[in-house]
């Protein structure tokens, strides 16, 4: 393999050295009744990002999904996604990178005074309204690549360009795993690191959702991972959109 991973994690992990996507791979897994596994990979040739945009994962990034079967509501997931971007983030700082998070799931790091993306996360799941059968956390780190080995539209940088070195991919990612995990089976722990790490919070904020154009000051999260903006006249709570930073 690409990477001599070994990890201790609290997960069984399957490891590819290229794979179209490794939250395709997991979906299959979950239709096969697997749980409990994490996919791995250095390449992935067919990523995909949110609003089903292409995710560029060239070889030395951290491409990995997890798979798990939790006794949640549907309703209840979004908690799962900020818990993926504090378990980054924390990881990113004990990596000497000061990541922080824009609402609701991307990580970012202030290059020369602009935000650049660290980390992707997409949520996938399947099941009944009251209880989800499965869900499906694909992270995707920058982690060893170069900026401009990805295209610019997404605005990226990466570990190793922040760093000016490469990071241990192995520590990484067994430190991200072992946050994803305390941290995922505890609400209130996710929402109050997901309040530490914020770089949202205290911002004017304006957000397209599907009902409209929300502008404001970002003030609080509420769960399961909900905005809540002061427009001046009233606060109103986000469930989901596209968030910018005025200020
Ligand atoms: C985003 O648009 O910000 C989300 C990007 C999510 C990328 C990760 S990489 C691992 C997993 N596999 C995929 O195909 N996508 C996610």
């Amino acid at each position: 393999p690409a990477v001599e991973y070994g990890l201790d994690a609290p997960f069984d992990v399957e490891y590819h050295d290229a794979i179209p996507s490794t939250n395709a791979r997991a979906r299959d897994l979950a239709g096969e009744g697997t749980t409990d596994v994490v996919v791995l990979a250095d390449e992935q040739t067919g990523g995909r990002g949110r609003l089903d945009r292409e995710w560029h994962s060239p070889s030395g990034g951290i491409w990995l999904s997890v798979l798990f079967r939790p006794d949640v509501p549907m309703a209840g997931t979004p908690v799962f996604t900020l818990a993926a971007a504090v378990a980054a983030t924390r990881a990113a700082r004990e990596a000497g990178v000061e990541a922080v998070i824009k609402w609701p799931n991307d990580v970012l790091v202030e290059v020369d005074g602009e935000e650049r993306k660290l980390v992707g996360i997409l949520t996938e799941m399947e099941g009944e309204a009251d209880r989800v059968s499965w869900v499906v956390v694909g992270i995707g780190v920058n982690a060893n690549v170069d900026p401009d080995d990805i295209p610019a539209e997404t605005a990226p940088t990466s570990l190793s360009a922040v760093r000016g070195e490469p990071v241990d991919r192995r520590r990484f990612t067994q430190r991200l795993l072992e946050a994803f995990d305390t941290v995922g089976s505890d609400p209130d722990a996710v929402l109050d690191s997901w309040r530490d790490y914020s770089t949202t919070l205290g911002r004017a904020v304006r957000i397209d959702t599907s009902q409209g154009t929300v502008t404001g000051e970002a003030v609080d999260i509420e769960y399961p991972g909900s905005l809540v903006v002061d427009t001046g006249e009233e606060r109103v709570t986000v469930a989901a959109g596209d968030c910018d930073h005025l200020r």
